[in-house]
């Protein structure tokens, strides 16, 4: 199997370059897998397809997928998941909460390691590109497989002898349990499967790891620290990306223009999505913002004369809220009145048009299963009424 993995700081391409890398792979023939493992995932915007935590086919010989954490870790990892539930739970901690509290922060990340072995061993795909998170998470991940070497000769292994002689004795007195068997069990496969992991990813035959970049300073630096790290990991770098650079001919060629049109555009979505939430446009200057003197320039930009700390505004613009069987969302209308009002639920999103004015508001997901029953308006405030046509579907987010 060959592996790819593209990484780099946050923004600069690693989520576009891995879904061109897979559509590119898979038109050759190759049938290739693109998985996501940023938990803030957008490889499903890059290609204009809804994905989920299963590997979906997406094209000929195209696949993908987002990594979702609590899937895999209730999939997978049962013994050890279900052992911090418990503790957490022993703790007083509810479950709902503790089932979120559980997934730490870079759990994606062991968990995408495990699913990549895993691929490897089915040889389920030819090729697998890994479009991961920010350098920082990137390089624990890597790093992971010796991390986890060390604790289970330093700390694991001794914890087990430790619990063999606790159990019997105070196993049934303590409010907090004790890890059992099964719990060590799987803590050892999954030892032996990530010593296969740093196999796969350190062996420069199939496996790669891509840094993008961009041609500024802050970006260079980060990249240049893991490029250092991936060399002491002993991970093969074999390609750079220099993502986003402005062609030569960019003054006369049209391209700012098409620039300018993009960028109003978005900035309209930006009126919609947050409506009147206090707001301020910083132009993008020709150099980075780096040293006192920008630094200043970026404040006045901001802030004007304004004092930085002032409160800026002191209402929360929506509202979610739930009374037995409805929930509601009241939006901050302050311009509205109320015959203009249309309100539109579509996919997971309600839409509220007044007259010229838009806005679009992205739905939690306790109000997915729900239509819209009602609204009303009262002193600037649109409440829009939800229910659920049956009884609730069983929900993984928190409630
Ligand atoms: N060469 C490029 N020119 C213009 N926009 C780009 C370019 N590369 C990426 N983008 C855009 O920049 C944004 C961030 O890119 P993305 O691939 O999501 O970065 P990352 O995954 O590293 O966070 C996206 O909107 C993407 O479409
Ligand atoms: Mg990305």
């Amino acid at each position: 199997m060959r592996t790819i993995i593209y990484t780099g700081k946050g923004g600069v391409g690693k989520t576009s370059l891995s879904a061109a890398t897979g559509l590119a792979s898979a038109a050759r023939g190759h049938k290739t897998l693109v998985v996501s493992t940023d938990n803030a995932h957008s490889l499903g915007d890059a290609l204009d397809v809804p994905l989920g935590p299963d590997a979906k086919q997406v094209r000929p010989n195209l696949f993908a997928q987002e990594i979702d954490v609590l899937t895999e870790m209730e999939r997978h990892w049962q013994q050890v998941y279900g052992y911090l539930v418990s503790l957490l739970a022993s703790q007083g901690v509810e479950e709902i909460t503790a089932k979120e509290v559980v997934i730490l922060p870079g759990m994606e990340l062991i968990t995408s390691l495990l699913l990549l072995e895993s691929y490897e061993r089915s040889r389920a795909f030819d090729v697998v590109v890994l479009d991961t998170a920010p350098t920082a998470d990137t390089l624990r991940l890597l790093s992971f497989p010796d991390a986890m070497e060390w604790y289970f000769t330093h700390v694991f292994r001794m914890q087990r002898r430790l619990v063999k002689v606790a159990r019997p004795t105070v196993g049934k007195m303590m409010k907090t349990p004790l890890p059992t068997d099964g719990f060590f069990a799987s803590l050892e496969e999954l030892y032996t499967r990530f010593r296969r992991v740093r196999e796969i990813l350190t062996d420069p035959k199939n496996s790669s790891v891509r840094l993008v970049l961009n041609p500024e300073r802050m970006v260079i630096a980060e990249t240049q620290r893991a490029f250092t790290y991936l060399c002491l990991f002993g991970f093969p770098v074999e390609m750079l990306v220099v993502n986003r650079v402005f062609p030569p001919n960019a003054e006369n060629s049209g391209y700012l223009q098409t620039v300018l049109s993009q960028q109003a555009k978005n900035l309209g979505t930006i009126q919609e999505v947050f409506g009147e939430i206090p707001r301020r446009e910083v132009p993008r200057y020709p150099e980075e913002v780096i040293g006192e003197e920008r630094l200043r320039r970026l404040a006045q930009d901001v802030f004007r004369d304004e004092d930085p700390t002032r409160v800026f505004a002191s209402q929360i613009p929506i509202r979610f809220s739930s009374r037995g069987r409805s929930k509601f969302v009241s939006i901050d209308l302050p311009f509205a009145s109320q015959e203009k009002i249309e309100v539109d639920m579509r996919g997971d999103s309600l839409y509220v048009r007044v007259g010229w004015y838009k806005r679009a508001l992205l739905l939690p997901y306790a109000f997915l299963d729900s239509r819209v029953t009602g609204a009303t308006f009262r002193d600037g405030r649109l409440t829009v009424e939800f229910q659920s046509p049956t009884e609730p579907r069983r929900s993984r987010a928190p409630a």
